[in-house]
């Protein structure tokens, strides 16, 4: 077999293919929803893996089927209690696009099964849509996404600078579908993204353990973390002042403004602006505690102030929640982690469980 990385990629793609599904074959981790495999579970794993690690999302799967075991569950069900069990994944448009697809897909006689026509559909984008037609149906759509484009550069050796992650996946669009076979896409797509995620990862690469280390321009030059060159991204740092306000056993959430309208209820820590206040008289009460956390491209330090309960007259979408039920409630995550620990640390829970509630 030819394995001189100057001869094109795509001219010696058999011999790729043929590695790469053998490896998957042996290798690939026993994850719920390879085994048997449905459309459904396609679906949701994929909505879930978009922002998230797979170590991170298997609890939620393994909840999300037991609760809502099919399209027609997930369409029936109440916008809360989908909220509910997406509750620390992140990314909570996610989950409200995942409910109204299931509702669309459970009024259609059957289930597109081309890319164009899932692109249609709330939350899919080019990546979802090539990895739920590919899998689901054999459609022969490649995925591209930052596990694949690293692939892809690093075996092309390609030493562009990227200006974002999304022009890298539409530069490399042709080459990934160029790689794939007419047979088994989707285990094909899948081989890309287990490689990506256990072997060909961003810092030290499992060369030796490659199935297509022989195919690697990168590999060869010695250097294959160099690939892909991408642009530093952009940050934006914002500051976000919250108020803790707890009055007899009960704290003080606001309410989204979009879950507000449509009676879902996703929860966060009221703002001045929430409460009416400015932010000098919010900032003049004790700061409690400081966090810090990400999304996106924002760097976002939450500064939480002690307020009074008079301090806030009930305006729209405040609620007071008894501090005894709170897990009922959706909370954001990092909102969650905060709330547990300044009510612990301040012994709000033990004044609630004192009764004062
Ligand atoms: N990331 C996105 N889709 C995936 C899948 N089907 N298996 C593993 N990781 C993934």
């Amino acid at each position: 077999m030819p394995r001189n990385p100057a001869t094109p990629l795509t001219a010696r793609r058999a011999g790729f293919q043929r590695a790469l599904r053998a490896w998957y074959r042996r290798e690939a981790r026993p994850l719920p929803w390879r085994a048997s495999p449905s459309l459904y579970k396609t679906v949701v794993s994929e909505f879930m893996l978009q922002q998230t690690q797979v170590k991170t999302v298997l609890p939620y799967f393994a909840r999300w089927l037991e609760a809502l075991p099919d399209f027609a569950a997930l369409a029936a069900a109440p916008e809360g209690q989908v909220l509910k069990l997406w509750e620390g994944l992140g990314y909570y448009s996610r989950a409200r696009n995942l409910h109204r697809l299931a509702q669309a897909v459970a009024a259609m006689p059957a289930p597109p099964r081309t890319p164009e026509d899932w692109r249609e559909l709330p939350g899919v984008g080019p990546y979802t849509a090539a990895a739920i037609t590919s899998i689901a149906f054999g459609a022969p759509a490649a995925v591209v996404d930052g596990n694949v484009v690293r692939i892809l550069a690093r075996l092309t050796a390609d030493g562009r600078t990227f200006r974002d992650g999304s022009t890298a996946a539409r530069e490399f669009a042709a080459l990934a579908q160029a790689l794939l076979p007419a047979d088994n896409p989707g285990d094909h797509n899948q081989a890309m993204m287990e490689l990506g995620a256990t072997v060909c990862v961003r810092q030290n690469p499992r060369c030796p353990a490659c199935p297509v280390a022989g195919f690697c321009a990168a590999r060869q030059s010695g250097a294959p973390e160099k690939f892909p060159r991408l642009a530093p991204k952009e940050s934006v740092t914002l500051a976000v002042t919250r108020v803790w306000c707890v009055h007899a056993g009960r704290l003080l959430l606001h309410r989204t403004d979009e879950a507000a309208r449509r009676l879902a209820t996703m929860h966060e820590l009221p703002t001045p602006g929430h409460l009416g206040l400015s932010e000098a008289q919010a900032t003049a009460g004790e700061l409690i505690a400081r966090r810090h956390r990400s999304i996106t491209k924002y760097r976002i330090t939450e500064s939480i102030y002690r307020g009074t309960h008079d301090a806030a007259k009930l305006r729209a979408g405040l609620v007071w929640v008894p501090l005894a039920e709170l897990e009922r409630i959706t909370l954001s995550g990092p909102h969650r982690r905060w709330v547990g620990e300044i009510a612990v640390r301040k012994e709000d829970f033990r004044a609630a469980s004192r009764g004062l509630s």
